[in-house]
């Protein structure tokens, strides 16, 4: 069993925060930005919780949806690691304003591995029968966590919500998650502070396990890289895109990249991609994808999910 996605949705703050604006605050240029990592803009939440924005994520997905009613959702499952709420869950509150009676609810921390490792939960829930829909949330407000005098790393962050309706289909599965607590040090974010980060650690340790963690998901699956029609990455940075790209040996073109509005946006930015892809017509029945993600944790993982 694996999952198939019928409906997508995202929410992007109005406001627009431009490399330009950021020139004004620290010393750095547009140039710089784009040059290193392929951002030029980022969108930044001033007014609405997280929550108001997982919230309108998962209206437009259930709207998006021809096959399901919220009735039909088992499960909700919010990924974030920048929201305001203790309790209720956002996965609970998001039940309540969408009518999701039946499922059960709650979020889980995994950072820029959270969609994928959320996407995974639910297709072993799947598999277990004990679910046939889920909704799986990403939704972040990094701006609120970013120390926006640190030059090396406020270029990199952005917030948003975006949402995907999964259902089971009869095909095998593929997936893999890993984690690597001993190098939690490379990004973090102490209570009551913002986060800090190694860069370079963090781009070694993505462009060596994506690849790997993709190749054992195309193995796991029996699928050639041919029939893959778009590996749908985290979006942290073009460069790590183009270096996991040209170690897998893959055409770039497989690689949709929107970082260039959005920045990070963190366990958001998968589904914001697949929602932009969903609503264009790129992704007609029966694509397959491999999605992966990496962050801190250290974690990383990779799916196998059609459409
Ligand atoms: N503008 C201008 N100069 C900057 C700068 C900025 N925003 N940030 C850093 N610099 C300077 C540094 O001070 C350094 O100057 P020096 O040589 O005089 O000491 C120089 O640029 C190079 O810094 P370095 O840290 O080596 O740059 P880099 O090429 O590694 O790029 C990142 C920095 C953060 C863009 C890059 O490491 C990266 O993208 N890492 C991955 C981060 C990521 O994706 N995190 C999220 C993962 S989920």
């Amino acid at each position: 069993m694996t999952g198939r996605i019928i409906g997508t949705g995202a929410s992007c703050p109005e406001l627009v925060w431009d490399n330009n604006k950021l020139a004004e605050m620290v010393e750095t240029s547009d140039e710089w930005i784009r040059e290193r990592t392929g951002i030029a803009r980022r969108h930044i939440e001033k007014d609405r919780a997280a929550s108001a924005m997982a919230i309108e994520a998962a209206k437009k997905a259930m709207d998006s949806c021809k096959e399901l009613d919220a009735e039909d959702i088992g499960a909700i499952i919010v990924c974030s690691i920048a929201q305001e709420e203790v309790l209720p869950s956002v996965s609970c509150q998001i039940q309540a304003a969408i009518g999701a009676k039946n499922a059960f609810c709650f979020d889980l921390k995994a950072a820029c591995s959270g969609f994928v490792f959320a996407y995974n939960t639910c297709i072993a829930y799947m598999n277990m029968g004990l679910i046939k829909n889920a909704l799986i949330v990403g939704v972040e407000k990094l701006s609120s966590i970013t120390d926006w005098t640190d030059r090396s790393s406020c270029i990199l962050f952005g917030d948003g919500a975006g949402a995907a309706v999964i259902t089971a289909c009869e095909e095998d599965s593929a997936m893999m998650m890993k984690c690597d607590g001993s190098r939690g040090d490379v990004l973090t974010c102490p209570a009551g502070s913002t986060l800090i980060m190694d860069g370079q650690e963090v781009f070694k340790f993505a462009v060596r396990s994506v690849p790997e963690a993709i190749n054992e998901v195309l193995d796991q699956k029996k699928l050639a890289k041919e029939d893959v029609d778009y590996y749908i990455l985290h979006q942290a940075n073009r460069r790590i895109v183009e270096s996991v790209a040209k170690r897998l040996g893959e055409p770039i073109e497989k690689f949709p990249m929107n970082l260039e509005e959005y920045g990070n946006t963190s366990s958001a930015s998968i589904p914001i991609l697949l929602d932009e892809l969903y609503r264009c017509g790129k992704l007609p029945k029966g694509s397959r994808l491999i999605m992966a993600g990496f962050g801190a944790g250290l974690s990383w993982g990779a799916s196998y999910v059609t459409v």
